[in-house]
């Protein structure tokens, strides 16, 4: 079943308006507000326990507006389990995650819902997309479920990732560099404030890789705040701040860009912080040598 015609579209936008009308949709959700920060996200000793597996282990970091900030670690070291968190969809063990100064553990579904929609846009290490739905529809389903389905922009935002000539494919006629840059496209088709993309360009050969890399420029420019995991040393140092993690434990902290370290330590940023006791675990403010073990590899397709 596919929908790529301008009835379908009116219909999904007709539809979309009905359940505007039935649905309370608030985006007040300010109460709770963490005074006092200008940091866009703050995560506040933070663990994900799973058993025995700390997944992720008191980590507290904060992340102002407008950063771009890369996540690394070898494969299990809780990455993706901290972006998932960051993302909304799921909630630590312990700790407190605050985005634009509201407490997520204070925020109801719908509340929760409206942040995933309005604040953030994800790219998923594991694409996601909906396998009967064209590329285009996958973008425009993004629009609906925002605002509005604009068929012509989504066709553009596929352009913008080089996907323009095959828009109106399934994700199953479509390679998987292809799915992820239909997947980059989504993420940002609403314009979100903060962009949450696991593994980019794991998929990507070296000019695919570059034009998404010349995107992220481009949104860092224009204010856009870049949360990115990768296993690719390069995607990592066109950030300005480098985290590494192991066994869920923030093992490193490195600035790639001087003047965004001074502004950082300017506005009240503190480096980020383990309180853990475990080996090899940074504690607060002691230095540790920041070595990246993932530097050749390109491990996303492998772990799918
Ligand atoms: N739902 C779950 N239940 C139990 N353990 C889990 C669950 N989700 C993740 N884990 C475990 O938590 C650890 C961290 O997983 P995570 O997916 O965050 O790693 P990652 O750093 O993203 O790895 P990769 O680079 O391979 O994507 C792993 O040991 C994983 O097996
Ligand atoms: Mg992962």
């Amino acid at each position: 079943m596919t929908m790529n015609n301008a009835s379908t579209v009116a219909t999904m936008n007709a539809a979309k308006a009905d359940t505007a009308t039935n649905t309370t949709v608030t985006n007040t959700a300010t109460t709770n507000t963490a005074k006092g920060s200008d940091m866009l996200l703050e995560l506040d000793h933070i663990s994900k326990i799973y058993g025995d597996l700390h997944a992720v282990d008191d980590l507290s970091l904060t992340v102002p507006e407008g950063e771009w900030l890369a996540i690394v670690g070898s494969s299990g070291s809780g990455k993706t389990t901290l972006m998932n968190i960051i993302g909304c969809m799921d909630a630590p063990s312990r700790g407190s995650v605050a985005l634009e100064g509201r407490r997520l553990e204070d925020l109801n579904a719908t509340q929760l819902a409206d942040v995933r929609k309005n604040v953030i846009g994800l790219v998923f290490q594991k694409f996601y997309l909906v396998p009967h739905l064209t590329a285009v529809e996958n973008v425009m389903m993004a629009q609906y479920y925002h605002s509005v389905v604009d068929e012509q922009q989504a066709l553009e935002a596929l352009d913008h990732v080089g996907l323009k000539d095959r828009a109106h494919h399934l994700p199953g006629e479509l390679s998987g560099g292809e799915q992820q840059r239909v997947c980059i496209a989504r993420a940002l088709i609403n314009h979100p404030k903060l962009i949450l993309a696991d593994e980019p360009t794991g998929n990507l050969d070296e000019t695919n890789e570059r034009i998404v890399l010349d995107l992220f420029r481009e949104l860092h420019g224009q204010g856009t705040t870049i949360i990115v995991v990768t296993h690719d040393a390069l995607v990592a140092s066109c950030a300005e701040r480098e985290i590494m993690l192991n066994h869920g434990v923030l093992v490193g902290e490195r600035w790639n860009d001087e003047q965004a370290r001074l502004a950082y330590e300017q506005s009240g940023g503190r480096p980020a912080f383990t309180g853990s006791s475990a080996q090899d675990a940074q504690h607060e403010g002691t230095a540790v040598d920041f070595s990246d073990p993932t530097k050749k590899a390109k491990t996303a397709g492998l772990s799918e």
